[in-house]
């Protein structure tokens, strides 16, 4: 596929520099050969992101993403001219030996009855079932065991606010107040990309002053023959690299920030593959979306209603909505399914502003993950429709629910050896190593989440059975069971700024929050690693982070979980990986500054290793994740 062409830049400099290119000699075959080869990197080092294409065959190489993108419309013509084939990601942490599955008879072991001690009948389920609300085998639908109480998916705006289909969790201490990350509403600006006839006046801050259009016209400079083999590649051709945003220290949530990024990046965001802009249309489909939704919740109650569906024509792909999966600040996140091919879609909505951020940050991550196991662990973004009043973001659908959900489940239903209302010790650690082993790829690749809890984890069950004990390699269907993270709205590419960027947030911050935001101290990996330090803890106790610390001197500060670890957990493989989470800058003892990868990947392989020791023990890991499996068939 060809090289989209580049858009222009009119600068004095740019035109020296095309002079300078012509007036160079002829490079020989082989030179020509050596600088493609050494040009390589750069190509797939997302550094250049300004110069890459998106939504190419790493977009849609894995898994079931193929099918996925048959109901995205095509692109208009022209669009795929973007991609180029050389921009392939590099393979990310794949390069483990695959190890030879071995067949092993199905363990049938039953689940230990269920502890009768302060139970107490269950609440029928009211609303639309979410998916994160467990259906439980049936001999045990009939107690709820109240040890400890459900925790909620804490939402922007509506944190620990009950929507209909939540109303068993209680409500939060916290007020409504804490998350307001979302910049006030207001009218977006349009992105305006850089055209071709853009004055030098208009660049403002564009780092991209000096980018040099393969199309040109330059009447007086005699155009050297291409290469045969690369003809896309030319040396005028050279991106313009380093960081949209120069500030070291900001907030990324910042709307102008976000502006700022859209209009200079390149490819603009509108070349990739699944955007479909309507900007300048108004959609104004929430409001009845909303009551179609009530109408849905009200008829599973028994009420009698005629309206029995709602299509919505996104693009050229018609939807009928089927439930609310979740809510966020201004729009809810709903089942639809394709009218045409049958396939379901999660299509989150947003207004007041519409957003493309977390298309952009999804399809970014994904990207450079390609074709790795850490790729699996978060959902694709298959599309985005934005209008000037809402956006519409079509992302794979999974039907198994949050691990929030899976935490408040086991409260009621013990899936492993633990009768104590929490998840057995050897599930929480098998999908810690998940959640680090996604955490660890995006880092590395310079995406931060930014925003992550349970709510935000989605269980990833794929069929197919476990053939052989705990394979950290992925083997014997090991690879087909995880966690996909969802929820990129809050995150942050930092190849978009400078290297010694740090962020300051602006918004209220509680305890789930890492200490330097809380502190308003500057962060970056802080806020993936306090957040995996707040998963495993509500994993462990089934309830939200609570912490301490003690002085280190030099006004220095060591957290701490406040609750104790059980004796007979593995302590020194929990306390390790949790003083790293909450302590990255006391911990570096290797590396300097953050973020700290051969830490977390000491401890991810540390965990790894006792679960290959250790998985079959007791009930043992494969029989919980069968259960959790079955838990989820309808
Ligand atoms: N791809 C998906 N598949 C299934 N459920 C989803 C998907 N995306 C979101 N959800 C559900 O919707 C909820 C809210 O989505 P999320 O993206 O986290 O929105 P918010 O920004 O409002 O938190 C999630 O907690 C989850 O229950
Ligand atoms: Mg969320």
């Amino acid at each position: 596929m060809k090289r989209r062409p580049s858009p222009t830049v009119n600068t004095k400099a740019a035109l020296d520099d095309i002079i300078d290119i012509f007036s160079q000699p002829l490079r020989s075959q082989q030179e020509l050969d050596e600088a493609d080869e050494s040009s390589t990197d750069d190509e797939s080092d997302a550094a250049s992101l300004t110069s890459r294409s998106f939504g190419d065959k790493s977009d849609v190489a894995e898994t079931r993403l193929g099918e996925d993108l048959q109901d995205v419309p095509p692109p208009p013509s022209g669009k795929h001219e973007d991609v180029d084939e050389d921009d392939e990601v590099s393979v990310g942490n794949v390069s483990r030996p695959m190890m030879a599955g071995v067949d092993l008879p199905e363990d049938k072991e039953e689940l230990p009855p269920v502890e009768t001690q302060n139970v107490q009948p269950l609440q029928p389920q009211r609303g639309i079932t979410p998916p994160q609300q467990f259906v439980m085998p049936e001999h045990e639908r009939r107690f709820n065991v109240n040890c400890m109480t459900p925790i909620e998916e804490r939402t922007e705006t509506s944190i620990f606010q009950h929507s209909q289909d939540e109303s068993s969790f209680l409500q939060s201490p916290l007020g409504d107040s804490l998350r307001f990350r979302r910049p006030p509403p207001q009218q977006e600006q349009p992105c305006t990309p850089l055209r071709q006839n853009r004055s030098i006046q208009n660049l403002g801050s564009s780092p991209f002053e000096e980018y040099i259009p393969k199309q040109r016209s330059l009447p007086t400079v005699k155009k050297p023959p291409i290469p045969a083999k690369r003809p896309t590649t030319t040396t005028s051709e050279k991106p313009p690299t380093g960081p949209i945003i120069r500030e070291e220290q900001c907030n990324p949530q910042d709307y102008a920030i976000q502006n700022q990024i859209f209009d200079n990046l390149r490819p603009a965001i509108d070349t990739y593959e699944g955007f479909v802009s309507a900007e300048t249309e108004t959609f104004n489909k929430v409001p009845s979306i909303e009551k179609f939704i009530r109408t849905l919740s009200s008829k599973e109650n028994g009420a009698t209603t005629q309206i029995s569906e709602m299509r919505i024509q996104l693009g050229e792909t018609e939807y009928l909505i089927r439930k609310k999966l979740g809510q966020g600040a201004y729009a809810p996140v709903f089942l639809a399914e394709c009218a045409r091919t049958g396939q379901l879609r999660a299509i989150k909505v947003e207004k007041s502003p519409p957003r493309k951020w977390e298309f952009y940050l999804m399809r970014q991550a994904k990207r450079r993950l390609g074709v790795s196991r850490a790729a699996t662990g978060m959902i694709h973004a298959l599309g985005l429709h934005l209008f000037q009043d809402e956006s519409y973001l079509i992302l794979e659908y999974r039907d198994q629910g949050t691990l929030l959900g899976l935490v408040n489940f086991v409260k009621v239903s013990p899936i492993g050896g633990e009768t104590t209302g929490v998840m057995d010790e050897v599930l929480a650690m098998f999908f810690t190593v998940e959640l680090l082993r996604t955490v660890e790829g995006l880092h590395a690749r310079g995406i931060l989440h930014g925003d992550l809890k349970p709510d935000n984890c989605l269980l990833r069950l794929d069929e197919g059975d476990l053939t052989v004990p705990y394979c950290r390699y992925g083997s014997g269907g090991w690879s087909q069971k995880g966690i996909a993270l969802i929820d990129f709205g809050r995150g942050i590419d930092m190849k978009l700024f400078p290297e010694n960027v740090r962020f300051i947030a602006d918004w209220k911050t509680d305890e789930q929050d890492c200490p330097e935001m809380r502190e308003m101290r500057p962060w970056t990996h802080q806020v993936d690693y306090w957040g995996l330090a707040g998963i495993i803890h509500s994993m462990l106790f089934g309830k939200y982070i609570s912490v301490r610390w003690e002085p280190m001197g030099t006004g220095k500060k060591r957290w701490f979980l406040r609750e104790g670890l059980k004796r007979y957990w593995q302590g020194e493989l929990w306390r390790e990986i949790l003083d790293v989470l909450m302590n990255p800058g006391l911990v570096m003892a290797e590396e300097v500054g953050l973020p700290v990868p051969l830490r977390l990947k000491e401890c991810r392989e540390k965990m790894e290793t006792w679960l290959e020791e250790n998985s079959e023990r007791g009930m043992g890991l494969r029989t919980m994740i069968r259960r959790i499996e079955s838990s989820r068939k309808p």
